[in-house]
């Protein structure tokens, strides 16, 4: 597991992402746009063979620094529940809540094309319901793609989004919100459902999804489903073989607290660094050394 400290996070923060180029050339996040990257640039990735990362993000200011990293796409995911707001699982997690947070990384960014994540209870009625749902997404929050859960179970949903002129970003494997059907385990082995997964992804694409997220299946499936399609497939302990990684931005910047899955690489750890400024802070109050002359007006 690597960490970095403060210094060498926030120098790593600096630089933009490893696909920019400053001559503008076609990498996903050219170094001289200005414009924001739309789901024809992510088509154009793939046929490139480009690979490109995504990281949620659930507020402004860290967006921005995503956004300033060279971050193309970003995922207001309803993973907000565990990691933003309190909550146990995604579940709970509100439209109105996505909405608010969506607008929040909406207006942090000015790059990045932000996918905005369809919570639990807001699709699942039927394509109607969807529509209603994502129209609040693109007209309230600006986001620029939505993300739903399920394959052959929602392929009727993304046609209606896409007809209507809404991007969908599709997601299968593991899918949290149904938590409470399939826990979190290991999504797609054994033939029956490694044949299961693969009819999945075939449905979303057909129905028009422009990127599909694979969450835990096993490497070689995910690699086998990343061949067959012609959308681009973003993994999540899905192994190395897919066109995008994802990781939720707490988990990877070691702000998590306790444990998280064994797919998260740490790249830092936030939780330490804070939790050390904070203490530094009060034991500086309570010792009457803070705040000192130049940090006062006369
Ligand atoms: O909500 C989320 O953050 C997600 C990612 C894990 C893909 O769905």
């Amino acid at each position: 597991m690597t960490q970095l400290s403060a210094a060498q996070t926030s120098a790593r923060t600096a630089q933009p992402a490893k696909s920019a180029s400053s001559d503008g050339s076609k990498a996903l996040y050219g170094g001289k746009g200005t414009r924001r990257i739309t789901v024809r640039d992510i088509a154009l990735a793939k046929e490139r063979g480009e690979k490109w990362p995504m990281l949620t993000a659930y507020d402004a200011m860290t967006a921005s620094v995503f956004d300033e990293a060279g971050i193309p796409v970003m995922l207001v995911g309803d993973s907000a529940g565990n990691c933003h707001l309190g909550y146990d699982t995604t579940v709970p997690v509100t439209l109105d809540e996505m909405v608010m947070l969506s607008a929040a990384v909406v207006r942090g960014t000015s790059r990045a094309l932000i996918v905005g994540d369809l919570p639990f209870g807001s699709y699942q009625e039927g394509p109607v319901q969807a529509l209603r749902s994502a129209t609040r997404l693109v007209k309230e929050a600006g986001v620029g793609a939505v993300k739903l859960e399920g394959g052959e179970r929602s392929h009727r949903q993304i046609e209606l989004l896409v007809e209507s002129g809404i991007p969908v970003m599709a997601h299968i494997g593991l899918t949290p919100q149904s938590v409470n059907t399939m826990g979190y385990r290991v999504q797609g082995r054994g033939e029956e459902a490694a044949q299961q997964l693969l009819r999945d992804a075939k449905a979303v694409q057909d129905a028009g999804a422009f990127a599909v997220v694979l969450e835990l299946v096993p490497a070689e499936l995910a690699a086998e489903v990343t061949r067959v399609l012609h959308i681009p497939t973003v993994g999540i302990g899905a192994g190395p073989e897919t066109d995008a990684q994802v990781l939720v931005w707490t988990d990877m910047l070691g702000l998590t607290q306790g444990r998280v899955p064994r797919f998260v690489k740490q790249y830092a750890d936030l939780r330490s660094v804070m939790t050390g400024a904070v203490k530094a802070f009060a034991d500086e109050v309570v010792a009457g050394t803070f705040p000192q002359e130049e940090h006062s007006v006369h």
